[in-house]
């Protein structure tokens, strides 16, 4: 099935691992792709054209349309050539995939600038400094798909990501505002936190990811750069299972209008403030201020 004919996607970090695999896949289903990446080793130093240029050949010999770029997306400089090699190869873009990721993993009480400010840089601004050139484009022309890559290391944290989990946590923060922002020009930016083998996480994990291959979870995420997108979602994938992810507010406890609690209440209620049942799932401040402020009018407690 085509699905992206005549659109133009951009997939950063796309010379190997998962981004390979959207690239191939985008561009088999009639997408032209800037494939992305800087070539470095996976702690972020070092670069090469090698990686970028693989996967450019390899969807060149299938049949398919891609120019590679070798930017990285750390910088105001990087996204804007990263935007402008899809503009001057493409004439425009549709997709972007913000996938390109490094790792500096430590325990906390050892972390230093070393450690967080690269993590920060490719992640977190790197997922600004490549969507705002991509957005202004896309708000033009009044439709744009803008995907984030996090993780279930940062969303639900992992033993000595503090860096890592800091930026992927923020990159859903970023999606959720993009979403609101974009809704009127028909971009939808979304979330995947995916778990695949690559050469990422191959030494951590051992033989268990031999069941998480990367092209079982390309699917969820072209399906969410795809015409039919939802928007403001996070679907954590792998090893064929697409799952939502969301946050959720429990119905709480309420002290009644005006009062001011103790802190012996908040213990006192404790049970009520934990209790999941009557969950909802806020899609924005508004939603959240509206559920604080029904109890003062209806005087529940
Ligand atoms: P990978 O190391 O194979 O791919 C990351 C790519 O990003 C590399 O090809 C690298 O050269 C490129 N890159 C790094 N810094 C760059 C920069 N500044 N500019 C442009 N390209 C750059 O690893 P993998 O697993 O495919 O990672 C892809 C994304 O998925 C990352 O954001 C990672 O954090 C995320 N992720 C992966 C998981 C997994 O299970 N493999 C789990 C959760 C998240």
């Amino acid at each position: 099935m085509a699905m992206f004919d005549e659109q133009v996607a951009i997939v950063t970090g796309a010379g190997g691992g998962l981004g390979r695999s959207h690239a191939l896949e985008l561009a088999r289903r009639g997408a032209k792709v800037v494939v992305n990446d800087l070539g470095g080793s996976p702690d972020g130093t070092g670069a090469s054209t090698s990686a970028a240029d693989a996967v450019v050949a390899e969807i060149l010999e299938a049949g398919g349309e891609a120019v590679a770029n070798h930017d990285s997306v750390s910088s105001h400089e990087g996204g804007a050539a990263i935007v402008a090699s899809a503009i001057d190869a493409f004439g425009t873009v549709d997709i972007l995939i913000n996938n390109a990721g490094i790792l500096r993993d430590s325990s906390f009480a050892k972390m230093t600038d070393e450690h967080l400010l690269p993590v920060l840089d490719v992640h977190l601004k790197g997922g600004f400094y490549v969507t705002l050139p991509a957005w202004q484009v896309m708000k033009d022309k009044g439709y744009g798909r803008v995907l984030f890559t996090s993780s279930a290391a940062g969303l639900l944290g992992n033993f000595g990501q503090a860096n890592y989990g800091a930026a992927k946590a923020g990159l859903w923060g970023l999606s959720n505002v993009l979403a609101q922002e974009g809704a009127k020009y028909d971009i939808r930016s979304n979330v995947i936190a995916p778990i695949a083998k690559t050469r990422m996480t191959e030494a951590l994990f051992g033989g268990m990811m031999d069941f998480f291959a990367p092209e079982q979870v390309t699917p969820a995420a072209l399906y969410l750069v795809g015409p039919d997108a939802p928007t403001g979602e996070v679907f954590t994938v792998g090893g064929g299972r697409v799952g939502r992810m969301f946050m959720g507010v429990t119905p709480g406890w309420f002290a009644g209008p005006g009062a001011v609690p103790t802190v012996e209440d908040v213990a006192a209620n404790l049970d009520r403030i934990m209790d999941e049942t009557g969950y909802i799932v806020p899609s924005n401040l508004m939603d959240e201020l509206q559920e604080l402020v029904m109890p003062l009018f209806s005087g529940s407690n």
